[in-house]
């Protein structure tokens, strides 16, 4: 089996992003793979509490500080073939992590052994957040139902393919002249649509439109839903699929949603085991449905909700 690097973002905080990093890796270590969890989300991370791990282990912060081994930030966990790699940086700076580390950090953590990577990327969308998550294999966003969950969603899903644009152009020898299109973009209030932006692009040249047709294809996005209260708003994973495609041109996935689960949200206190959250029915069957469509590639249609 090929590894493969599942990153988990979403722009807004408390959507259920490391609760849903837990999950997924948890239910793969019960599949028998090798999997390492991974708090990204530096300076806020909380997936130790999940585990019932203290903070004092060691953590990014040592590999990125201390520029200790990667594999030695590593920590066993209750779970058979599940390690966690910790984010507490309690006084660290996340921004201050810079591009040239991220890279040096993706590079070990491709070598580490694992079958499966799952890094929680936490909230915001900041650059270092951005490229992490272009770099996964499965990019995830989660929302919840909540307007401004969507809309924070919406708007990283717009930052993600302003930031791929632009690094693709800039590779390409175009920097200078898609800067001011791509600011424009950027600040605009109003929604730019993603076919205007394309023709604008187009008027520059026939290698900036194949260029950025290209990026996007790369952009390959799993949306999931959580902390579902009523059935009928699973559906607003369908309609976020629909504008992601009208407004971007992007082919996203909804792969599956979560329903609300007290349980769950014992989790994030330390007060309930990840192994009888992921026991509750309703959770469990729905991280083996999701997690499956993510591996596969295949995702909800309309009739299944
Ligand atoms: N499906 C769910 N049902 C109930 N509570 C949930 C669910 N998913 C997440 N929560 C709760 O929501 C809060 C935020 O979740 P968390 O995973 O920490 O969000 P994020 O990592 O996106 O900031 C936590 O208290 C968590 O237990
Ligand atoms: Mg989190």
């Amino acid at each position: 089996m090929k590894k493969e690097i599942w990153a988990i973002g979403g722009g807004k905080g408390g959507t259920g992003k490391s609760v849903l990093s837990a999950l997924f890796a948890t239910r793969a270590a019960g599949k028998k793979k090798k999997v390492i969890l991974v708090d990204g989300d530096l300076g806020g991370g909380n997936l130790h509490t999940f585990f019932n791990i203290s903070p004092d282990k060691s953590s990014l912060n040592d590999f990125f500080e201390k520029k200790i081994d990667l594999k030695d930030t590593l920590i066993d966990t209750k779970i058979s073939g599940l390690k966690l790699i910790t984010g507490d940086m309690r006084s660290y700076n996340p921004l201050s992590v810079k591009y040239i580390q991220r890279l040096k950090f993706y590079r070990h953590l491709k070598q580490l052994d694992a079958d499966i990577i799952v890094l929680d990327l936490g909230a915001g969308t900041a650059l270092n957040t951005l490229d992490s998550f272009l770099l996964a294999d499965k990019m995830i966003l989660v929302s919840t139902a909540e307007i401004t969950s969507i809309e924070n969603l919406y708007l990283f899903v717009k930052k993600i393919i302003v930031r791929k644009i632009k690094d693709m152009l800039s590779y390409e020898g175009f920097r200078d002249i898609d800067q001011t299109i791509l600011k424009t973009v950027l600040n605009s209030r109003e929604t730019i649509k993603f076919s205007d932006f394309i023709e604008l692009l187009k008027g520059m040249g026939k290698d900036q439109e194949k260029i950025v047709t290209d990026g996007l294809g790369e952009v390959r996005i799993n949306l999931v839903l959580n902390q579902i209260r009523e059935k009928v708003l699973s559906k607003y994973g369908i309609s976020l699929k629909n504008i992601l495609k009208r407004h971007y041109n992007i082919d996203a996935l909804f792969s599956g949603y979560v329903n609300y689960n007290d349980k769950v949200r014992e989790l994030a206190n330390g007060d309930a085991d990840i192994n009888s959250v992921f026991k509750i029915d309703e959770i469990g069957s729905s991280i083996d449905f999701i997690s499956g469509n993510i591996k596969k590639g295949s995702d909800v249609n309309f009739n299944e909700l």
